[in-house]
């Protein structure tokens, strides 16, 4: 297998310090337990628990992320986190790009190809977001959205090391809707044709492409068995160990 599936949660805003450690402690058990050698863990807890999940995973393989950073390293930029910082309190994963920052925060492609070009020359690995919304959707141009995404949001230093895409259609997330699984397909198979396109073919073959989007225990199996599916980023259910390790044990081939 030249792509090791990774099973990422995104906690969004979600966990004060007690519930958190407590979370972070139970998916750091559950993966030592589980000993997986085909499959990758990350949590992304806010800024606020980084550090102390950081303690509560150590001595697993369960990995840290964070859920954005800025492009500069440091300097006048006020409420903000640099990549260098998360690398710093010992993240290996940033996800930038993701769809409520694009619409809340009014992240352009430009903006996010800067944080991720930062993030990579920092030694972090990015989860470059990317998706249509249901009016782009009906409208016939997922596959355009998605391309032109990849176009103005991947940095040309990416590669099939440092960067995962996440596939996460706009109207999927937390609403329990999802694309039929030919449609999934569709998108991702389209997706490593841009990237290889943009970065040639072997980093195309290399780079893991995530779906999110109401992904859970009881539609992870079908989604994960795709082709070009090669492991999940997880919101609502990563919240719960006993979800989000259902999800990781349906990635089993
Ligand atoms: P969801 O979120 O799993 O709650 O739909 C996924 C995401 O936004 O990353």
């Amino acid at each position: 297998m030249i792509r090791k599936t990774l099973i990422a949660g995104n906690w969004k805003m979600n966990g004060l310090l007690e519930d958190g450690i407590a979370l972070a402690k139970g998916v750091a058990q559950e993966v030592k337990k589980a000993g997986r050698k085909d499959c990758e863990f990350l949590i992304c807890p806010p800024f606020t628990l980084l550090s102390s999940a950081k303690k509560a995973i150590k001595g697993t393989k369960l990995m840290l992320g964070a859920q954005d950073c800025h492009y500069a390293e440091k300097g006048a930029h006020t409420g903000d986190i640099s990549a260098k910082m998360l690398q710093d309190i010992g993240c290996q994963y940033v996800i930038v790009g993701h769809s409520e920052r694009r619409t809340n925060h009014y992240e352009s492609n430009e903006l996010i190809k800067q944080k991720a070009e930062a993030a990579i020359n920092t030694g972090l690995k990015v989860i470059i977001c990317i998706g249509e919304t249901e009016a782009e959707k009906d409208a016939g141009k997922t596959i355009a959205v998605c391309s032109a995404q990849i176009e103005g949001s991947v940095p040309e230093i990416s590669n099939g090391q440092n960067t995962v895409i996440a596939y996460e259609p706009v109207w999927a997330i937390g609403t329990g809707r999802t694309p039929t699984t030919a449609e999934v397909e569709e998108v991702h198979a389209a997706i490593r044709k841009v990237v290889a396109k943009k970065l040639g073919r072997a980093n195309a073959n290399k780079m893991r492409i995530l779906y999110g989007g109401s992904m859970k225990p009881s539609n992870a199996k079908e989604l994960l068995a795709l082709p070009d599916v090669d492991g999940g980023l997880i919101g609502g259910a990563s919240l719960k160990v006993a979800d989000f390790m259902a999800i990781g044990e349906a990635s089993k081939q």
